[in-house]
């Protein structure tokens, strides 16, 4: 059995970690924005669930320009969600319950309201308050034109004027203005933010953009030309390392002072690296004296296709040990299409137009996609590794894809000037109860508006129901804790076309059926099923079962 207890120092390497959208969780002082209150109130559906931890996406103080990734303080709470003591409280209870604790850190920007970019505001060109920022000059004759092509990651230029005359950088909102990591000031204070969270009980730290952090700044700043602006795509077209700002080797740097830090603590603190990089490089960011671990959107977005899956698991296994991390897999989170409205779009489908057509274009079938999103994450649950669920998959909820425009909050939409709807679907404050203003939600009505559909949804009309996704989640969770050991898993041979198959450790094993045609049940004794099945011996068209 997997050895998760709290000292043991490799807890994070199979474990299980929820993701919790702090501010669309649950509203325990009902003023419709989710709390840490909210959280710690309802920790343990997360220990009932049988998670091993739980990732709280940004609570700190922030003007939700970018739904709390824009950052004025990083060593406080939000007043709105609560306070340092309350923060406090969330972590004792989850020790308590024996959930371990990841903050989210965001160290590529800071909001535009943080006191370190007012003092640059007023400061004015050539301080040194402005060098913590990549402040630069405009090019034209006047100054008028941003100082490179960069283009921000929601849309737009990546540069933004200032009353005298200057240009800073933001890679995402014109709210984020980036930091620059040559600047000792900037190292230190992280250093600090680190350890602040670490001494108050944090077990882990999720980095954001951590492909972003280091920039070629030599003067004359480099044009990107059509490299594009998302990265993952424009870094396939240049050789490692020499994009202008995303992915650079002296990256690995911070991480490995970082990593100093982390390794102060015992246990040590864990990380985990969100980079949006290719395979290869991705693992650098999880090599044991850096974050230990990253992301794997490789599996993400990987079509529901029985040989493009084994390829992207078989790599991500392979490129993980090799570095000696432990592999991860995430099917959703609150950047993307609920994975039960994904998996069942037509392959080829751009789901940000499937989100413009407000979900009707195409008409998906819910139905389908549950039961898609079901055996995609028996699947994953399988895998050697940690896996990340995003709060509301384990209630089987789809993407919220017609949402009012006038209730976007996304500066996608903005940014883009409305040619993408953003990411506030998949961030609709969860359904607790069938009944009440919010859902259970909160007392009131909710920040974003929750469909009716949301009640069948619902914890308590799923707990202790049979055959609900909240059971299959809890009965995978439990099963998973006894069956894990070795982080291999073997293919197994002879597996028709269309089917996953493969064995692990203790002597069981995994079968998805991807395909159209329903398959011959291998021989075992059923431990799950992510469907029911009708016929014994026959494996439905999208169903997975663990076999002993
Ligand atoms: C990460 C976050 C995303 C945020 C962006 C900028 O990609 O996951 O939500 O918008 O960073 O901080």
């Amino acid at each position: 059995m997997a050895d998760l207890s709290s000292r043991n120092p490799d807890w994070w390497r199979q474990a299980v970690i929820y993701q919790v959208y702090p501010r669309s969780f649950a509203d325990a002082d009902g003023d419709g924005l989710g709390d840490l209150k909210g959280v710690t109130e309802h920790l343990n559906h997360l220990a009932t669930l049988g998670v091993d931890a739980l990732w709280l996406s940004p609570f700190y103080p922030s003007e939700l320009a970018d739904g709390g990734y824009d950052v004025a303080d990083h060593r406080d709470v939000d007043p709105r969600l609560g306070t340092l003591d309350d923060f406090d409280a969330l972590v004792a209870e989850a020790h308590r319950l024996g959930l371990k604790v990841v903050a989210d850190i965001v160290p590529n920007h800071t909001s535009h309201l943080h006191p370190w970019f007012q003092e640059a505001l007023r400061a004015g060109p050539g301080s040194a308050a402005r060098d913590r920022y990549v402040f630069r000059p405009g090019r034209g004759a006047r100054g008028e034109l941003p100082p490179t092509d960069w283009q921000s990651v929601f849309g737009g230029s990546a540069w933004q004027r200032v009353p005298d005359g200057e240009w800073y950088l933001h890679l995402f909102a014109p709210e984020q203005p980036d930091l620059d990591w040559d600047d000792e000031e900037v190292r230190a204070d992280f250093r600090t933010t680190l350890r602040f969270w670490s001494d108050r009980g944090v077990d882990g730290f999720r980095i954001d953009v951590a492909h972003g952090l280091s920039k070629d700044l030599a003067e004359p700043l480099r044009d990107v030309g059509g490299l594009g602006a998302t990265g993952e795509d424009a870094l396939l077209l240049v050789p490692p390392g020499s994009h202008p700002y995303w992915d650079r080797d002296a990256v690995h740097e911070i991480y490995r002072d970082w990593r100093r830090i982390f390794d102060a603590y015992d246990p040590p603190r864990t990380a985990v690296a969100e980079a949006w990089v290719p395979d290869a490089r991705r693992a650098l960011y999880a090599r044991p004296d850096e974050l230990g671990q990253a992301f794997n959107f490789e599996y993400l977005a990987a079509r529901w296709d029985a040989d493009e899956l084994r390829r992207v698991i078989t790599g991500s296994l392979a490129t993980a040990h090799a570095a000696g991390a432990s592999a991860t897999w995430v099917l959703s989170n609150h950047d993307v299409v609920r994975h039960a409205s994904r998996l069942t779009l037509p392959p080829g489908t751009d789901p940000g137009a499937w989100l413009l057509s407000g979900g009707t274009e195409p008409a998906v079938d819910r139905a389908a996609g549950l039961r898609r999103a079901r055996a995609a994450t028996a699947l994953m649950l399988a895998l050697p590794g940690s896996a990340y669920l995003y709060q509301g998959e384990e209630l089987g909820l789809p993407e919220v894809a017609d949402l009012p425009e006038e209730v976007l909050q996304d500066p996608i939409w903005t940014q883009t000037g409305h040619a993408q709807k953003g990411r506030d679907g998949c961030r609709v404050p969860l359904p607790w109860t069938p009944e009440g203003p919010s859902y259970g939600f909160g007392p009131g009505a909710s920040w974003l508006p929750q469909p009716e559909s949301f009640a069948a949804y619902a914890v308590a009309a799923q707990t202790g129901v049979e055959g609900s996704t909240l059971e299959l989640y809890r009965t995978a969770l439990r099963l998973r804790r006894k069956l894990l050991d070795g982080e291999t898993l073997t293919w197994m041979t002879g597996a028709p076309p269309g089917v996953l198959d493969f064995a692990r450790g203790r002597g069981w094993r995994c079968v998805t059926n991807l395909g159209e045609e329903p398959v011959a049940l291998p021989a075992g004794e059923l431990l799950l099923a992510s469907a029911p099945l009708a016929d014994a011996g026959i494996l439905p068209p999208d169903t997975t079962v663990w076999l002993a």
